[in-house]
Parts: structure tokens; C-alpha cells; sequence
């Protein structure tokens, strides 16, 4: 019967035949371990000299890492793994020998392993880190399809951009420029006023140069759109959203939580409701932390994110930040026009924010205002002005980076990790 690692539970006392690679090999005279994957799991295929044939026994000793094959062999149970079985091996059929492969078992440089990103893939690590960025892809979808949401997907190519127009990657369009999109948003507030609520899920691109551990230039990002949503309706939606995919992972993703060593105790505690602080209180309690180079108006960096996110074991929503360090899009706040109706949500154990978010402004004459007051082309943004002038309602979105998030939930330090293929300041390869 042929099957995968992740099926064999059904075969327990059977033989089955699987399509395998070699991860890692140990062997003695009498016995061989193979360490096989097949993409969908790990299993260790034992096979014992006296029970097979004397070429079967050979073949599996001089077995190279990552050669492929089909191997055949009988299911059993085995307290002593994680993942609960063994294969007592039979029959081995080599497809291709890998020579000279280029990870070994041995610690590499994290650049080699970059420059090896193609062949890393494999490697337990991280096939844990991309089936936990799958299950966070999958709860995403099933939080705003069961909420009523409706997936919108907006361009990539644009002609205007959300975000400021310093990090823009430029292209020609024929005889035009446009650019990478940076943020679906104002396409999803076009769409929120067609649909009512909807989420988009798509790359985004940053011509940032930063080089952290929390930059990537092209990133992923959901972004949800919400028709008559106020301000805190939306900081609602943000943490019953970040709740389900941290309890999601928790509960299908175990075995890769624990592959990768995370404290699963500190992800059990990620419940609604999140806390909340306003900028105001942010900068007094990083004045009593004392960082006394931070004043009011400026924004944050990463030590003081971290800072705030450390006196709490949830994230944290930091709100109303002032408005000359935000987009124009946002909303002023009702009471006071020097902080607008925003908040960030910052990850706890330093992972820094994971979302963006605010309320929109519907106000015609502000929106237009805005526009002039940031030097954006009118011309360029028309399209976008015409949503506050037909039938205008309060709204809400906000964006969640992918990376980061799958990042903190994995406990990996650094998002390279937790895309396939980052592209990174000085890395367009592999
Ligand atoms: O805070 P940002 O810039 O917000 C927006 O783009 C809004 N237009 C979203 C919206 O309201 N629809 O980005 C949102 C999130 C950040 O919180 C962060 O998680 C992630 O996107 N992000 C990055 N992730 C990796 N690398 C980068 N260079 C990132 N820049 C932002
Ligand atoms: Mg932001």
C-alpha cells in the first residue's frame, strides 16, 4: 500500500511503501536507522540485517543524505518518538543518490545557509517554521470566512500609494510608472464600500533599507476592510483574529512547536481581550523605564516596542499615536487633533508590531485636506478621494504582516526563517 509519513497511523501492523528522502543515517554492523521525510513528516526506518535480504541491508548502510527513494516496510508503534511510530524496514528502492550534499548534520554559518535556501528548505527546522505559517494562512481563512468576510484581492502594480512614498519600488508600466504595492488598503476601503467587511491576503513590497531582524522587502500581509466599523470595533476583530490563529497553531501544529523548542505555556495565554495603552501612557512609562531620549512626537523604536511589550504577557494595542508621524488617512481623533484613531499591535518577546491599523477618514473636505497637506498627486489619488464623496460611512481596516507574526507564534528569531524565499536587502538569490 502506498502512502506518506503523515498517513501511517492508519497502517499499523501493515506494510506500506512510501516515497522518501534521507535525512540522516546511523548504522552498525547489525542495524541501520534511517531518518526519512517525505515533506509530509519525519519517521525512522529501522532495518536489521537478520531480517532482510543481505542487498537490502547494504543498499540502506551505504545510503548518502537527502538520496530519494521508495521504502517499503511494516508500520509499528513507538513510545519513544514524538511522532509515535517506527518503519521495521523491508525493501528499499533507490530512485537517485544524492552525492556530495551540501548541508551536512554539522552547524553551518547562517549565510551559507542562505545562499542554500533552496536545499534548507528540508531541513527539520524548517519544514516546522513553513507548516506553521500553513496553519496560520488556513485560520486566517477560516476566522474572516466564518465572521462574514469576503476575500477581495487588490493589484500589485499601482499608481498610488497608502504608505508614504519614500519606499517605493518604481517600474515602468509601458509608458507610465507604477509601483509595487506597499498595502492593498485604500483598493480595500473601494471594496469595503461595495462588500462590508473584507480581507485581502497578498505580497506587499517596502524599498526599506533596513536591515533587522524583523525586515523583509517583500512580505505578506492581510489586510481587513470594515464598512461602519469604528475605531474600537476594529481593535475587536484584531484580537479575536490574533487569538484564533495562536490557539489554531497550538492545537494542529504540536509537533512543530515542539520541534523547534517553543514555550507553548506563553501561547496559551494568548486570550481576548488584549491590553491597550495609549501613546500618551506609552511615553510616561518609558520615561519611568528610563529612556529619557524619547519625547513626545517621536516614534518608536525597536528597544522601546519591546520594552512596552515586556510589562505585559499578551500584545498589546499602543493607540492614538500622534498624527504627524502617521499616513493621512487616519481618522483624528474625536476629542483632540493631535493624535489619531490608530493602533499598532506589538507581539510580545520582542517580536515588535505585528499590526497596523486605524480608523479611516470619511470626511471629504479632511480627506482632501490631507492629500494637499502630505504633497500627494490629486490626480493620482481622485479615485480614491471619490469613496468619502458617494455615500461616505465610518470605517476600519488594519494590515497584519505575515512574517513577523509566523515569527513570534514559531519563537524563530529572525523572519528569513519564516518565508520560503526572503528577499532581503543584499539577498535577491535563491
Ligand atoms: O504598519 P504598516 O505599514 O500598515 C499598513 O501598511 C496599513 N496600510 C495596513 C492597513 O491598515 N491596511 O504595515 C502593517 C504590518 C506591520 O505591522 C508589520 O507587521 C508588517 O506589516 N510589516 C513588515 N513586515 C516585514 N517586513 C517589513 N519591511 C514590514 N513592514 C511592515
Ligand atoms: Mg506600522
Amino acid at each position: 500500500m502506498k502512502t506518506t509519513i503523515s498517513q501511517v497511523n492508519k497502517f499499523v501492523g501493515q506494510e506500506v511503501t512510501i516515497g522518501a528522502w534521507l535525512a540522516n543515517k546511523r548504522s552498525s554492523g547489525k542495524i541501520a536507522f534511517l531518518q526519512l521525510r517525505d515533506g509530509t513528516g519525519f519517521i525512522q526506518g529501522v532495518v536489521v540485517k537478520s531480517d532482510v535480504d543481505e542487498g537490502v541491508f547494504q543498499t540502506a548502510k551505504s545510503l548518502s543524505q537527502e538520496s530519494s527513494m521508495y521504502v517499503t516496510g511494516k508500520v509499528q508503534e513507538d513510545s519513544r518518538s514524538p511522532f509515535g511510530f517506527e518503519l521495521l524496514v523491508t525493501n528499499v528502492e533507490v530512485i537517485q543518490e544524492a552525492v556530495d550534499y551540501p548541508i551536512t548534520p554539522k552547524e553551518h554559518g547562517t549565510e551559507f545557509l542562505m545562499d542554500n535556501r533552496h536545499l534548507w528548505l528540508r531541513s527539520r527546522r524548517q519544514h516546522a517554521v513553513m507548516k506553521i505559517r500553513n496553519e496560520i494562512i488556513r485560520a486566517t481563512y477560516e476566522f474572516f470566512n466564518e465572521n462574514g468576510f469576503v476575500k477581495v484581492d487588490p493589484p500589485i502594480l499601482t499608481g498610488s500609494s497608502p504608505e508614504g512614498t519614500t519606499e517605493l519600488f518604481k517600474t515602468k508600466y509601458f509608458e507610465e510608472d507604477a509601483f509595487l504595492s506597499q498595502s492593498g488598503q485604500l483598493y480595500m476601503e473601494a471594496a469595503a464600500m461595495a462588500l462590508g467587511k473584507v480581507f485581502s491576503f497578498g505580497p506587499t513590497f517596502r524599498a526599506e533599507k533596513s536591515k533587522t531582524r524583523r525586515h523583509l522587502i517583500e512580505f505578506w500581509m492581510i489586510e481587513p476592510e470594515m464598512a461602519f466599523y469604528e475605531f474600537e470595533d476594529s481593535l475587536k476583530v484584531q484580537e479575536e483574529y490574533v487569538a484564533h490563529i495562536v490557539q489554531s497553531v497550538l492545537k494542529n501544529c504540536s509537533l512543530e512547536l515542539e520541534r523547534l523548542g517553543r514555550d507553548t505555556s506563553k501561547l496559551e495565554k494568548i486570550t481576548v481581550p488584549f491590553p491597550r495603552i495609549s501613546y500618551d501612557d506609552a511615553i510616561k512609562f518609558l520615561h519611568e523605564q528610563g529612556f529619557e531620549d524619547i519625547e513626545w512626537g517621536d516614534d518608536f523604536g525597536a528597544p522601546h516596542e519591546t520594552a512596552i511589550a515586556d510589562h505585559f504577557d499578551k500584545p498589546v494595542f499602543i493607540t492614538h499615536y500622534p498624527t504627524k508621524i502617521k499616513p493621512f488617512y487616519m481618522q483624528p481623533a474625536p476629542d483632540r487633533d493631535d493624535v489619531v484613531l490608530c493602533a499598532d499591535m506589538i507581539a510580545p518577546e520582542g517580536y515588535g508590531e505585528i499590526i497596523g491599523g486605524s480608523e479611516r477618514i470619511h470626511d471629504f473636505e479632511l480627506m482632501k485636506k490631507q492629500i494637499e497637506k502630505h504633497n500627494l498627486p490629486l490626480e493620482a489619488y481622485n479615485w480614491y478621494l471619490d469613496l468619502s464623496k458617494y455615500g461616505s460611512v465610518p470605517h476600519s481596516g488594519f494590515g497584519l504582516g505575515l512574517e513577523r507574526t509566523v515569527a513570534w507564534i514559531s519563537g524563530v528569531e529572525h523572519v528569513r526563517e519564516t518565508i520560503p524565499f526572503p528577499r532581503l536587502l543584499n539577498r535577491l538569490y535563491p
